[in-house]
């Protein structure tokens, strides 16, 4: 799909080069500095070395004097300048205006789309988080920029398979098993499972190794039944089998509704067990290839260099581990798939864990899918103040915790917006903007800088209805929404836009124009703060606009009628914006 500002670049391109001074090919377009009055530049320097004229300056003067004399009648190219060793290049403001409004009304919810993804299959694994367990704040990071990214690439064509690679294998399941044995499940099991798994088996944990606090000594017996139970189910005993799925279907419930809340979905969950399979064929592969070796001990480990630590492919006891299972599932996928690009969502803690991965991939041959890994890595999550984020005396903090909070606090500022009577929310309309505002908060707050860095909660500022927040992008869509409802039914098809040359409306335009660039970038880079910059500057240039060009109250009804159509496509891209963020735009606030 080619947009307005793509054909802007191009017919920027055939200008220069029909003045027969430079090559098409060596013209390389750039973004001018924002302090440049220009929407496009070209930077001469290459191009005068290759000329007669070496001067940079002298050159690009020479070339935007040529180039000027040769824009087309219809040309989305206004100007052609020299400043200094640059061609700076303005759009014609009424044309482009014209063109932009038009193109963004007319491809609605799928601007900013494109095919440029058409034919690749990526797998995005986010979210991943361990069968009974509660999903702490970390997982509430690789949930929101997982779908981010999933959300993006699958808006620029790419076949997305979304995959949530659930811990649901391992020794602590042998603990669960155990603990079922002896005391059943508790009857808080109906009210809250996973907290009452999470008990069972802290229990049963502190009954086998014993807590030296509490005086109590180790019991090697409970330790071996443990084993035992977890050896049956790699066995494929149908009891331990039974009671297993239990635990997964019994937590994936309780998922559902929190992956509801945040409106996410997968393709695929193929937990770590579904890998089990494989495993042993891996680690023989590992061994055939030289990759690993036997440990005096028994273990299975593959060494690598002084810069890396050794890591297990197997314990002295024979159980594989959680990077076993990380290396046969990068088989798998490389098999299954042959994706272009294999991406992890996962916290920094674990980049020496798929550095790891990767380098044994690599070691067995598997080099494609190695080289088309990534592990997309976040930082953690602290308080206002940047200290250790902590919502009660525990040390964990949850993930359902974080999103009751953020409701809750999202339905105190509407409630006291409603009594200062700045809101058009009936009370039935304020619990569900509540959660949209809530939820879109929580999100925005993690997605609008780069995921290296950690976030902080400070709740003012993310629900701060200014600044850079989603309140603040969600309150300047439904502002737009109510101005159109305000001017009734409107048809906009005889609109002129071409009207809209004031410099706040081109402001607006111009980065409507921007948009679809944006979705392209953000997911070349898998970087979703491409995106969630670009709707919160939309959102300030309207603002500016909205300040000082009245729409309803516009000196002519051609005039109004074109403003509308902006405040139309405002909207629509604020939606769509917000929309690959997994953020919902509320109608009213
Ligand atoms: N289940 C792990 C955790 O909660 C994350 C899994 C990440 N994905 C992977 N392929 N290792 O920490």
């Amino acid at each position: 799909m080619q947009y307005t500002f793509d054909r802007l670049r191009e017919q920027t391109t055939d200008i220069l080069a029909s003045t027969g001074l430079v090559a098409a090919q060596a013209v390389t377009l750039t973004e001018p500095k924002p302090n440049i009055p220009a929407d496009v530049a070209f930077p001469t320097f290459q191009a005068a070395r290759a000329s007669d004229t070496p001067n940079p300056a002298e050159f690009a003067r020479q070339l935007a004097e040529a180039a000027s004399q040769k824009i087309p009648a219809d040309s989305l190219v206004g100007r052609i300048e020299a400043t200094g060793p640059f061609v700076n290049i303005g759009v014609a403001p009424t044309r482009y205006a014209q063109a932009v409004i038009a193109e963004v009304l007319e491809q609605a919810e799928k601007y900013g789309h494109n095919d440029v993804g058409y034919g690749e299959t990526l797998i995005v694994e986010f979210s991943s988080p361990n069968i009974a367990r509660k999903m702490h704040v970390g997982h509430l990071r690789t949930t929101i920029i997982g779908n981010a990214i999933r959300n993006i690439l699958q808006a620029l064509g790419y076949h997305v398979i979304a995959d949530n690679h659930l811990g649901d294998w391992g020794t602590n399941f042998g603990t669960l098993l155990a603990a079922h044995q002896i005391w059943g499940w508790p009857p808080e099991m109906e009210s809250d499972p996973i907290e009452a798994l999470v008990q069972i088996y802290a229990r049963f944990n502190t009954a086998a190794n014993g807590d030296k606090d509490k005086g109590i000594a180790p019991n090697p017996e409970l330790q071996d039944l443990a084993r035992d139970w977890f050896r049956r189910l790699e066995q494929g005993d149908p009891d331990a089998r039974a009671i297993w799925k239990q635990l997964i279907d019994i937590t994936l419930q309780e998922f559902a509704r929190t992956y509801e809340r945040l409106d996410v979905k997968f393709d695929v969950q193929h937990g770590e067990s579904f890998y089990e399979p494989l495993l042993a064929t891996v680690i023989q592969e590992a061994l055939d290839k030289g990759v690993a070796k036997v440990e005096p001990d028994g273990a299975i480990s593959v060494s690598f260099d002084e810069k890396m630590p050794s890591f297990l492919l197997r314990k002295r006891d024979g159980a594989t581990l959680y990077q076993t299972r990380d290396v046969a599932t990068g088989i798998y996928r490389w098999r299954e798939y042959t994706p272009h690009r294999n991406i992890y969502v996962v916290g920094q803690e674990q980049k020496l864990h798929f550095q790891q991965v990767f380098e044994t991939l690599r070691r067995l041959g598997y080099k494609e899918i190695a080289d088309r890994s990534t592990h997309i890595s976040f930082g953690p999550v602290t308080n206002a103040e940047g200290n250790r984020f902590s919502m009660r005396k525990g040390n964990s903090i949850f993930l359902d915790e974080v999103l009751d909070e953020g409701l809750t606090r999202a339905q105190a500022v509407i409630a006291s917006k409603i009594a200062e009577g700045k809101t058009e929310l009936s009370p039935a309309e304020q619990a569900e903007v509540s959660q949209i505002v809530g939820i879109g908060a929580i999100i925005y707050n993690d997605l609008y800088q780069d995921p290296e860095r950690g976030i902080r909660f400070d709740w003012d500022k993310m629900l701060a209805f200014d600044g850079n927040s989603a309140p603040y992008i969600q309150y300047t869509y439904a502002r737009c929404r109510s101005i159109l409802r305000k001017a009734g039914t409107t048809d906009l098809t005889a609109a002129d836009y071409s009207l809209l040359v004031a410099p706040e409306e081109q402001a607006v335009v111009k980065q409507l124009a921007r948009y679809p660039q944006v979705v392209r970038r953000a997911g070349l880079e898998y970087a979703p703060a491409v995106v969630a910059e670009s709707v919160y500057s939309i959102a300030r240039e309207f603002a500016r606009f909205y300040h000082e060009q009245p729409v309803l109250e516009a000196p002519t009804p051609k005039l109004m009628l074109a403003r509308l159509g902006l405040v139309e496509a405002v909207s629509q891209v604020l939606k769509n914006g917000l929309g690959l963020l997994g953020i919902k735009a509320p109608e009213r606030m």
